[in-house]
């Protein structure tokens, strides 16, 4: 959260209440916003969004951090057609400005831990080589596994096809005859998949299940919920 107070008729707009300052001086006509309890009609008074409440309930948060268990079939870009993971969302939160963008993304038959946020800044910073946040996937592959892709995953050799740098060593176990979990250590285009593909194998299911130390927990497919400070921090290496 910025703490920078705004005007509230900014504050309705950016945050995907409405979608035009006019449309925020009706909002406010109606009485429908309190500022720390204090019925507001004028979109000049300002205020930072928990003081707001809108119809009674708390305004939401001007940064988010979305934790989304994403199904098959979804897409995680805005261009692509088709079912987007910002489908899942409420309307409002794919209004806002700045945009609810991924934190990185999933193919769209890869299923589990998606990040969303409007804060660019941390995006970056997960996303970033630097910060080193490890990614676990459970892969389920179309051949038995031969027993070698434990060494050729953790050699730091692996050059994937039209790359110019070697993979980081990743982490890896075998689950079952044709299922394996793995913890990378960066993120590239289609990693997992390509990764399989140099060990002459071929993924046929893909589920992200961890990143950092943060787990989706209970949250059902399809579903997401918002993150606090304390889930946030799981993102990051221990202090
Ligand atoms: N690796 C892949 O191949 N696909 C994903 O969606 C994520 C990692």
């Amino acid at each position: 959260m910025s703490g920078k107070t705004q005007r509230i008729s900014k504050l309705l707009v950016h945050l995907g209440y409405v979608e035009t300052r006019r449309e925020a001086e009706y909002f406010l006509e109606d009485h429908r916003v309190e500022i720390d309890g204090n019925p507001v009609t004028r979109g000049e008074v300002k205020a930072i969004p928990s003081q707001v409440t809108i119809d009674g309930e708390p305004m939401d948060s001007d940064r988010l951090l979305i934790l989304l268990n994403k199904p098959a079939g979804y897409v995680c870009s805005h261009e692509d057609p088709g079912l987007r993971v910002y489908d899942l969302l409420p309307e409002r939160y794919r209004a806002r400005n700045p945009k609810v963008i991924t934190v990185g993304r999933l193919d769209k038959d890869t299923t589990g831990l998606l990040l969303l946020t409007d804060d660019g800044a941390l995006c970056h910073k997960l996303t970033h080589p630097k910060y080193h946040v490890p990614k676990v996937y459970e892969a389920v592959v179309d051949s038995p596994l031969t027993g070698k892709e434990k060494e050729l995953f953790a050699s730091g050799k692996l050059m994937l096809e039209s790359e110019t740098t070697p993979l980081l060593p990743a982490e890896y176990e075998a689950t079952g005859e044709r299922s394996a979990r793995l913890t990378l250590n960066e993120g590239r285009y289609h990693q997992v998949k390509r990764m399989f593909a140099a060990a002459g194998n071929r993924v046929t299911a893909l589920h992200r299940a961890q990143q950092g130390r943060l787990t989706l927990g209970d949250l059902p497919e399809g579903k997401w919920r918002l993150l606090d400070a304390e889930e946030e921090a799981l993102l990051f290496p221990e202090v």
